[in-house]
């Protein structure tokens, strides 16, 4: 069968190797990412997409949440993973206020995006349809984000389900974002009959995120994944603990510095 990755491989995923993973019915994960290192392993594990998402706020920028991030913040990150990875496409989301005034706005802040960090696409939060009209009109690839969309927790009251009354408005987003040329839709914290709903119903690959089984692709906070984030939220599941791993390295470092027992002859220079 093929696959993203099927074959030897030697450039980036495109929007194309997605849509035919689609009508292939090939499921795929994505990672964010928010730095070289990250992106690097990532990029081994063959992950095809990685998102250097604002979600570095509170997972690298030690934010409380991703409202604070500026253009300006992500996009040395966003320079890093794209450094760091050769094969994954890399997305970039637009932080809070970068691109809600205006198509032109969205249009200018996602050309610093591709001039200075050289990424491959962007995703915005929200039904703005004529901003994905005038990206993707500019030769820029979007993914859209409905359900929780988390730049707006003050308006949607904290990190709640969404679409459990109101399906109708979120299927009909998704659907504008279709229409409008996105080629993909996160799918955050929605029910799971809903998310498959939309991933029947939509030509484009649906991303899930506490959205189910039945999406075609799920995206994972890194930190989340490898148990380094304190409170891990339930949609999460950390696959290591990473956390604690790298807590006990530490532990033993400062112990070994203490009592002599570091550095060994192994790492001295005579
Ligand atoms: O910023 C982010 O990490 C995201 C994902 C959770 C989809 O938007």
């Amino acid at each position: 069968m093929e696959s993203l990755y099927g074959g030897a491989l030697h450039r980036r995923i495109t929007i194309l190797d997605l849509a035919a993973a689609k009508k292939r019915g090939e499921k795929w994960a994505m990672l964010t990412s928010y730095e070289s290192m990250t992106a690097e392993i990532f990029d081994e594990a063959q992950i095809p997409v990685l998102l250097v998402g604002d979600s570095a706020g509170n997972n690298f920028l030690g934010e409380e949440n991703t409202i604070p991030v500026t253009v300006d913040e992500l996009i040395p990150l966003a320079r890093a993973v794209v450094r760091g990875s050769q094969r994954a496409m890399v997305v970039a989301d637009l932080p809070f206020g970068s691109y809600e005034q205006s198509p032109e706005q969205a249009l200018a802040t996602s050309v610093r995006f591709f001039k200075e960090a050289g990424v491959m696409a962007v995703k915005l939060e929200g039904a703005h349809i004529e901003t994905v009209k005038k990206l993707v009109n500019s030769g820029i690839p979007v993914m859209g984000h409905v359900g929780l969309t988390p730049q707006s927790m003050h308006q949607l009251g904290g990190y709640k389900v969404q679409g459990r009354t109101d399906a109708d408005v979120i299927i009909n987003a998704a659907k504008d974002l279709e229409a409008a040329g996105a080629f993909a839709i996160v799918l955050e914290l929605v029910p799971a009959e809903l998310a498959a709903r939309i991933t029947a119903e939509l030509a484009i690959p649906t991303i899930g995120i506490g959205a189910g089984i039945n999406c075609d692709a799920q995206v994972l906070v890194w930190t989340d994944l490898m148990g380094i984030t304190k409170k891990s939220p339930k949609l999460a599941k950390a696959y290591r603990n990473l956390r604690a791993e790298m807590l006990a390295a530490t532990t033993e470092f400062a112990d070994d510095v203490r009592t002599g027992a570091f550095p060994t002859q192994e790492q001295t220079f005579n």
